[in-house]
Formats: structure tokens, C-alpha cells, sequence
């Protein structure tokens, strides 16, 4: 490869990861509230990996650990509302269209 294109591809690579750097994108597992039924271990990060847009799951409740809890103690969220309508909603639709997707049984998502 010729000087003239590893320089600028260099950069670009460089500035693709300070950019990504940049980004908060929280820890690379969560670990939700999942009331009576137990915990819900959240794989995170794969799911930014996959989904790729932040919105999918944030634009219903913020970046910030605890919100779920937050919005459904304040009334703005229904109990089992993130579960049904994203979590579960999109892992059977994406099942159903035969993709390789998430866990729609109880004990898969959920453990104590
Ligand atoms: C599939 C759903 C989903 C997607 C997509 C998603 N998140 Fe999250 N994120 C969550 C959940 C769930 C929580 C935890 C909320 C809670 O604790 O109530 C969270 C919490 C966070 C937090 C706070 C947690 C911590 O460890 O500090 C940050 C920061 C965050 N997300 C950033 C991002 C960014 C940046 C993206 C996109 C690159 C993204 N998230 C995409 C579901 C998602
Ligand atoms: C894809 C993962 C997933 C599956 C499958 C799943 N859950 Fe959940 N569940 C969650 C998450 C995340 C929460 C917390 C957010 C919310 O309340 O919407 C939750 C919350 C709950 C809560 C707590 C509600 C509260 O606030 O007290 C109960 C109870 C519950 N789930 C029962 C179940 C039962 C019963 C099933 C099977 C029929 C099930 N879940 C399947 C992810 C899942
Ligand atoms: C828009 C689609 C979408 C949403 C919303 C979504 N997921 Fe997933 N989920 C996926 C896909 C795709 C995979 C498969 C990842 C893989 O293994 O390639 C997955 C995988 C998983 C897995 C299995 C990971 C493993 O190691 O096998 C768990 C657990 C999970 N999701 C929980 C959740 C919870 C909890 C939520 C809600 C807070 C959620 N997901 C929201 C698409 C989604």
C-alpha cells in the first residue's frame, strides 16, 4: 500500500476510536430489577453491538442505571412495560422472522 492511503486511513481509524471513546456506553453487563421474578442479567453491550441505534431501547427511558425503576415509581412506566413491549416484543418478532434473537421464557431471562 502506497503512504497516500495508509496516512489518511490511519487518521480516519484513529479518530473512528477516539469518537468511540467518547461514548458513555455504560457498563458491558447490567444487572436488572426483575421484581419477585429475580434478577435480569442484560447483556449490554451486545446489544448496542447488534442493534446498533441507542434509541431502540432509549428513547423510553434514559442512559442513566435505575431509570426503569425511576420511571415506573413515578408512574410513567407500567410495571413489566420495558419486558413486554421492548425486551420480550422484539426477541419473538425476531424469532418468529427465524433470526437469531434473545430469550422469551420466564427462567432465561429471569434468575434468583
Ligand atoms: C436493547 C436495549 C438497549 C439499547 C439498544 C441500549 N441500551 Fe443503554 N441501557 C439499557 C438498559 C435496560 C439500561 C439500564 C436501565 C436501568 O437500570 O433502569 C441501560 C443503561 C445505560 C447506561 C447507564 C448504565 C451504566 O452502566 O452506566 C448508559 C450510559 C447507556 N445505557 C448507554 C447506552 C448507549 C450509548 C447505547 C447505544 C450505543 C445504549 N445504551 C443502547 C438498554 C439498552
Ligand atoms: C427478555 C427477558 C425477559 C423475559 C423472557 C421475561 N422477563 Fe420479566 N422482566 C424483564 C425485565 C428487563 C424486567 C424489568 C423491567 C420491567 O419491569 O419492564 C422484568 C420485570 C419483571 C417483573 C417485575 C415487575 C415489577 O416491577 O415488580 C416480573 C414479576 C416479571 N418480570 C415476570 C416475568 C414472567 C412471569 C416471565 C415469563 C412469562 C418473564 N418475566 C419473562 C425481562 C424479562
Ligand atoms: C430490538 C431488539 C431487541 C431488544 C429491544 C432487546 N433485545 Fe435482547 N437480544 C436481541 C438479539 C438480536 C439478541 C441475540 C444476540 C446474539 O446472541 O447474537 C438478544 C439476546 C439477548 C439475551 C441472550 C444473550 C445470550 O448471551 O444468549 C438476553 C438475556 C437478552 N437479549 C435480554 C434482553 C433484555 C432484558 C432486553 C430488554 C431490556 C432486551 N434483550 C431487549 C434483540 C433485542
Amino acid at each position: 500500500m502506497k503512504v497516500s492511503i495508509i496516512l489518511p486511513s490511519a487518521v480516519i481509524i484513529f479518530m473512528a476510536v477516539v469518537v468511540g471513546a467518547m461514548v458513555n456506553k455504560g457498563a458491558e453487563t447490567l444487572d436488572l430489577f426483575g421484581g419477585e421474578r429475580g434478577a435480569v442479567s442484560f447483556p449490554h453491550h451486545a446489544h448496542q453491538t447488534i442493534l446498533g441505534d441507542c434509541n431502540t431501547c432509549h428513547a423510553l427511558f434514559p442512559q442513566k442505571l435505575g431509570s426503569i425503576q425511576e420511571l415506573i415509581q413515578a408512574g410513567e412506566l407500567k410495571k413489566k412495560q420495558v419486558m413486554n413491549g421492548h425486551c420480550k416484543k422484539c426477541h419473538r418478532e425476531m424469532k418468529k422472522a427465524g433470526e437469531k434473537t434473545g430469550p422469551t421464557a420466564c427462567s432465561t431471562c429471569h434468575h434468583k
